[in-house]
C-alpha cells in the first residue's frame, strides 16, 4: 500500500505515532515497518479497543446463582477397562493425533528461546520437546499406527522451533508426521488505546492466546491435513508439562465412547487458591471459569461431604473431535485482557523494558470453546502421575519440581519392575533417574524392557539413564 495512504489511515485512527521515527529509518527498516502495519486489521483493532474500554466493568464474583461444579468421572474397574480398550482401538486404527500449543512467550520462566527447547531431563538435560516426541514414538511402536504431531508455534518462535526439530532429527519421529503451524498475533495497547512501538521500526505484537489454535488450525491447512489422514480425535496439551500422558488410551476411549466434542482432564487442586480454572455448569452450559473470576468465597466453598466444592482444576489436557475443531474454527471466542509489561520506545527512540505493567495484552482461551461442545466430559486424573509443569524460574512449578516429579514416577516404575532404588520419605529417588519414553512408556513396558534379552542393568549406584 502507498505509504501516504497508510500514514493517513493510522493517523485517522489515532495511531499516527507509529510513523514518529520514519525520517530516521533506512529503506529496509521502513519496508519492515510498513509490512507489519499492513497486517493490522482495523476491525480487530476496534475489538481490542472496545475490550479495553469495557475492562473496568468486568469483575470477579459475577457468577450467577445456580453455578455448580460439572460432574467428574473417575475411571476405574470396568469403566477403565472399557475406555482403555476403546482408546486402543482408535490408536490402532490411526484415528488419533497429538497437538501441542508451544506459541507462548514463557515470560515467567525467563528462558531465551522456544519453551519446548527448555532442558528438563534430570540426567540427559533433554528438552521438553524430546519427552513429547518420544512418547508419540512409543505410541507408534505400540499400536503400529502413526500419531501425527501438530505443533503450534508463534511468529516469534516458529523458525527456532522448526530448526530445533530438524537439528534433533525430529527425535526419531517421521518428519512427515510432524506439522508445524503458526498462531496469530495481536498488538498490545497502551492504557489510552494506542498501538505500541517497541523499536523505532517495529510494532509490539503478542501471540493471540491458546484460543488462537482454532483459527490457526484452519488457516494453516493443519485441519485439512487431519481430515485427509482420517483423524477423529485430537489430544491437546501444553508444551511445559513433561509428565503429560499423551493420547492415553483411557482418555481417548472415554471421549469417543461419550461421543464428546471436547473432553477435559481435571485433577484435585493443591489448595483452594491454586491458579487453575474450574469446570462448571451454569446457564445450561458446561464452561471453564478461570480462577481469577472466582471470589474467595467460591474458591473456599465446601460441599456437604466437607470436600472443596470446586475441588478439581483443569490443566489444559483435552481431547477434541475433529468435526468440532472444524466448526469452532469459524466461531469467535471471547477476548481476555491482561495488564502486562510491554517494551516500548521512548521519545529519543530507545527501547525501554518497563519494571511494572504498562500496557494491555489480549488473548483468546481455548477452553471458552467448551460452552459450544456437545457431550463434554471431565475425567479425573492423578496429578502425581501426569502433571508437573515448568512455569516459574523458582519455587512451585519450576525447573526443580519438574525434574523431581518425573523422577519420583520413574522410581515407582523401577520398584514395580523389581528394581527398586532408594528414595526419601516422599518417594523422591536419592540419585538421578531418567527414562526415555521410547525405552519405556509406563511401569509395565519398563518391566518388559528390563526383562528382555540384552536389557541394560540398573547400576548399583550413580545416575540411571535408560534410553534407546
Ligand atoms: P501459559 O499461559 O503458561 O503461558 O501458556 P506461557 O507463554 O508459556 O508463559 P508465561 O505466562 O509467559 O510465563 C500455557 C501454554 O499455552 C501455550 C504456551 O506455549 C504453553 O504451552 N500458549 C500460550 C500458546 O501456544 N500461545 C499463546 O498465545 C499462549
Amino acid at each position: 500500500m502507498d505509504t501516504e495512504k497508510l500514514k493517513n489511515l493510522f493517523s485517522r485512527c489515532g495511531n499516527g505515532h507509529v510513523f514518529d521515527f520514519w525520517d530516521d529509518l533506512g529503506e529496509p527498516e521502513r519496508g519492515a515497518l510498513v509490512s507489519q502495519l499492513e497486517k493490522i486489521d482495523f476491525g480487530d483493532l476496534d475489538l481490542l479497543r472496545s475490550k479495553l474500554a469495557a475492562k473496568d466493568s468486568e469483575t470477579a464474583g459475577e457468577n450467577e446463582a445456580g453455578m455448580r461444579p460439572a460432574p467428574v468421572v473417575a475411571l476405574e474397574g470396568a469403566s477403565l477397562e472399557n475406555a482403555v480398550a476403546r482408546g486402543e482401538r482408535e490408536l490402532r486404527a490411526g484415528r488419533v493425533a497429538a497437538l501441542v500449543v508451544a506459541g507462548g512467550q514463557g515470560s515467567r520462566l525467563g528462558f531465551d528461546g522456544p519453551k519446548g527447547c527448555y532442558p528438563v531431563g534430570p540426567v540427559s538435560r533433554a528438552p521438553l520437546f524430546f519427552f513429547h516426541a518420544r512418547k508419540i514414538l512409543a505410541l507408534k511402536k505400540r499400536f503400529g499406527a502413526s500419531v501425527p504431531f501438530y505443533v503450534m508455534t508463534s511468529e516469534t518462535n516458529d523458525a527456532a522451533t522448526r530448526a530445533f526439530f530438524r537439528e534433533n532429527h525430529f527425535f526419531g519421529l517421521d518428519e512427515n508426521d510432524v506439522f508445524f503451524f503458526v498462531q496469530g498475533m495481536w498488538p498490545a495497547l497502551s492504557p489510552d488505546g494506542k498501538i505500541i512501538l517497541d523499536r523505532k521500526d517495529h510494532v509490539f505484537f503478542g501471540p493471540d492466546g491458546h484460543g488462537g489454535t482454532l483459527a490457526a488450525l484452519k488457516r494453516s491447512g493443519a485441519l485439512a491435513d487431519m481430515q485427509a489422514r482420517g483423524i477423529v480425535s485430537v489430544f491437546y496439551f501444553q508444551v511445559d508439562n513433561p509428565m503429560v500422558e499423551i493420547a492415553d488410551p483411557a482418555f481417548i476411549g472415554a471421549h469417543v465412547a461419550a461421543n464428546s466434542d471436547f473432553s477435559v482432564k481435571v485433577c484435585a487442586k493443591r489448595d483452594p487458591q491454586e491458579g487453575l480454572g474450574v469446570v462448571v455448569e451454569r446457564g445450561g452450559k458446561t464452561q471453564v471459569v478461570e480462577y481469577t473470576e472466582l471470589t474467595d468465597e467460591e474458591k473456599c466453598a465446601r460441599a456437604p461431604d466437607g470436600e472443596l466444592l470446586y475441588k478439581y482444576g483443569s490443566v489444559a489436557i483435552h481431547v477434541f473431535s475433529v468435526p468440532f475443531l472444524a466448526r469452532e474454527a469459524e466461531a469467535g471466542l471471547p477476548l481476555h485482557i491482561a495488564h502486562k509489561k510491554v517494551p516500548y520506545v521512548d521519545k529519543a527512540g530507545n527501547t525501554v523494558k518497563p519494571a511494572a505493567p504498562n500496557a494491555y495484552k489480549f488473548e483468546k482461551f481455548i477452553f471458552d470453546a467448551l460452552r459450544d461442545a456437545r457431550n463434554p466430559i471431565c475425567i479425573a486424573f492423578d496429578r502425581e502421575c501426569e502433571f508437573s509443569p515448568v512455569k516459574n524460574a523458582e519455587g512451585a512449578d519450576s525447573p526443580a519440581t519438574c525434574a523431581a516429579d518425573p523422577s519420583r514416577k520413574w522410581a515407582r516404575w523401577l520398584a514395580a519392575a523389581g528394581c527398586g532404588i532408594e528414595t526419601d520419605a516422599q518417594g523422591y529417588p536419592l540419585r538421578r533417574v531418567e527414562i526415555d519414553p521410547a525405552f519405556a512408556a509406563d511401569a509395565a513396558t519398563l518391566k518388559a524392557a528390563l526383562a528382555a534379552p540384552g536389557a541394560p542393568r540398573i547400576p548399583a549406584e550413580g545416575v540411571i539413564l535408560l534410553s534407546l
